[in-house]
């Protein structure tokens, strides 16, 4: 019955159902309690049956003969001793009955506590782990899962995976406990009326294999459709400015509600195939009792069984009707789960970013060299970076410009290591990063991005990020002076304490800009990096901005990606990139003069 219950074993099932049984092992102590408590329980309701039969028995007035377990037992105690029937059964059978519940009571307690913690921790702990996976998945895995898609993963999807195991797992522990009991009670009574019974589990097991075909298929595309209503919600609730802007809130509540259709669809799907699946297995079950009462309404059968022994079978095959129902009816929660569970896998499986390299690289003097980088994002059909060579020695300062989309902060991915080039190489120090330790390389760089973003937190936290963490406040308010940040933290209501919206709601892009700039600094590392960090600033804080970092990039390796022109003039060098490629190199004069692609970009913002 188990098997049958778990659906449509597919080849790659088998490996599923072992993973998933793999997860259990270190929960194995409370499983075996779980599995306990339902066998007390299993035995409760055998027994029940049993109990029946000594009662029809005692009717009579005959001492039980044995035959039942119950009757076996009295019998044996009761021996040679001179009762009458009806009053030892008077005794017995309300003492049996209380027995029986509290029996079943323990049995239900034991076994549904013990499988929820056993469910709880396996929860926590896959939750745990996909999040950890997420901390080290490679870039490519953030390009190629929208936000939307990796939350519902998150969140859905190992809730689905709960469902399976504390309730359809309970069910199916206890039910199964229920089946396996009650049919070998039945074959301990009339083997040959069992079999008879036993004749229509094909055609169930058939109906039951059927639908957990359907349910699986039906789960899938509801799993992917909340990513997707998780996805669409997400953005619009990012962009819900420019959604009223561009009148686009028609278009989005379309896409919206296309997505929660299909989600709808498939769901009632999936509610179809469960509503069908119960009555059609009731009705094999009440056409099974019609054939077992027929035949053991015949005379041979009949006599050969008590009057009491015969509705303890009856009762017995009754009872068999409600687990068997409820077995096939956690079948949509049980093939949501594995669904859900397939998923989770791939995710845990996927490769953290390589780590191959443990070079230990200590603190670098900062020099930097591409050598003929090639990079193509994965997925992308236009390469970023087309035999890129450039070094850049340790303390200078290099300002790298060109139009949006050049590759300029492509450059930077593959620096970081987020990314790794297809062909040539990148190196720090002479070493190229393919082969340092990930952790050495980023402690080398402090970079200040485009959009960076902040946590909820405090400013004080935002600051002290990290490895930072522990800073005191002095050196946080210094690199908050630097920043020329520290007058309008100051004007916050806590200070450096006050906790920042999400993603630095209620900042203006030039504030967060300026906290992100006073992260970096604090970090103090040899190599710094800001790729248009000063993009969002008015020109007054530019300038502000601009001279502090003059002086605090003495002795570093700066690389500066900067949209106006203006503030690079005081680069040591400018590199200007176009479609992947290097077009010119020079001082902001020899480009000026050589009138080239930088020269025209320069004319352009001056007449700006
Ligand atoms: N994550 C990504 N996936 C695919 N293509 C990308 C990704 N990021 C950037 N690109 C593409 O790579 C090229 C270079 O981008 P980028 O380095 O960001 O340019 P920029 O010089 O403006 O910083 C662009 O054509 C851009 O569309
Ligand atoms: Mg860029």
């Amino acid at each position: 019955m188990a098997e049958a219950t778990a659906g449509a074993p597919k080849p790659g099932d088998w490996a599923l159902y072992r993973r998933l049984l793999a997860q259990l092992a270190p929960q194995a102590r409370y499983f075996f309690l779980s599995l306990g408590g339902y066998a007390l329980y299993s035995l409760g309701v055998v027994l029940l049956a049993d109990l029946m039969q000594f009662l029809l028995d005692s009717l009579d007035g005959e001492q039980p003969a044995g035959g039942g377990l119950l009757s076996s037992i009295t019998h044996y105690f009761t021996q040679g001793s001179d009762y009458e029937a009806l009053d030892l059964a008077r005794t017995v059978v309300p003492a049996a009955i209380v027995l029986l519940a509290l029996l079943r009571a323990l049995g239900y307690f034991g076994g549904s506590y013990f499988m929820n913690h056993v469910a709880r921790n396996m929860i926590h702990d896959l939750r745990c782990r996909l999040f950890d996976r997420m901390l080290l998945a490679p870039g490519d895995y953030f390009d190629r899962n929208s936000q939307g898609v990796l939350l519902a993963k998150i969140t859905y999807n190992v809730e689905q995976v709960t469902g399976a195991v504390t309730r359809a797992l309970r069910t199916l522990l206890r039910e199964t406990l229920v089946v396996a009991g009650l049919l070998s009670y039945m074959l301990y009574l009339n083997w040959r009326l069992c079999l008879v019974f036993l004749a229509v589990t094909p055609l169930i097991a058939l109906v039951v294999t059927r639908v957990g075909r359907l349910f699986r298929r039906y789960s899938e595309r509801i799993q992917d459709s909340m990513g997707e209503v998780a996805q669409i919600a997400g953005e619009s609730i990012n962009a819900w400015r420019e959604l009223r802007l561009y009148g686009a809130q028609q278009q989005q509540r379309r896409r919206f509600a296309d997505a929660s259709e299909y989600n709808r669809s498939q769901s009632l799907k999936l509610a179809k195939a469960d509503a069908i699946s119960t009555p059609v297995i009731q009705t094999l079950l009440a056409s099974a009792m019609a054939v077992i009462v027929w035949f053991a309404l015949q005379p041979d059968i009949l006599g050969a069984m008590t009057p009491g022994a015969l509705v303890a079978f009856l009762v017995a095959a009754v009872q068999l009707g409600k687990p068997v129902r409820q077995l096939s009816s956690i079948q949509s929660l049980f093939q949501r789960g594995l669904a859900a569970a397939e998923d989770i896998f791939r995710q845990l499986d996927q490769a953290s970013e390589q780590r191959a390299g443990g070079a230990k690289l200590g603190r670098v003097k900062g020099d930097i060299e591409f050598r003929h980088v090639s990079f193509t994002y994965p997925g992308a059909d236009q390469p970023a970076l087309r035999d890129v060579s450039l070094r850049i020695d340790a303390g200078e300062t290099v300002a790298l410009v060109g139009p949006s989309g050049a590759g300029k902060s492509t450059l930077v991915q593959l620096l970081a290591g987020f990314y790794r080039p297809q062909g040539g190489d990148v190196l720090l120090d002479g070493q190229s990063v393919s082969t340092v330790d990930l952790i050495e390389l980023r402690a080398q760089l402090a970079l200040v991005a485009q959009r960076p973003p902040l946590l909820r937190d405090t400013v004080y936290n935002n600051i002290a990020f990290g490895e930072l963490a522990g800073a005191t406040e002095q050196a946080v308010t210094e690199a908050l002076q630097m920043a020329d940040a520290a007058a309008f933290v100051e004007q916050l209501p806590q200070g450096l304490y006050t906790r920042l919206g999400a993603d630095g709601d209620g900042l203006s892009g030039g504030q967060r800009q300026r906290l992100a700039i006073a992260r970096a600094l604090l970090k103090d590392a040899p190599v710094l990096i800001l790729d248009e960090a000063t993009a969002a600033l008015d020109n007054e804080s530019e300038r502000a901005v601009q001279e502090v970092l003059q002086r605090v990039t003495a002795g570093k390796t700066t690389l500066v990606i900067a949209h106006r022109l203006s503030t690079v003039v005081q680069a040591d060098r400018v590199v200007v990139l176009d479609r992947g490629a290097i077009v010119e190199e020079g001082t902001h004069p020899q480009l000026v003069q050589a009138g080239g692609l930088y020269a025209r970009l320069y004319q352009r913002e001056l007449v700006d």
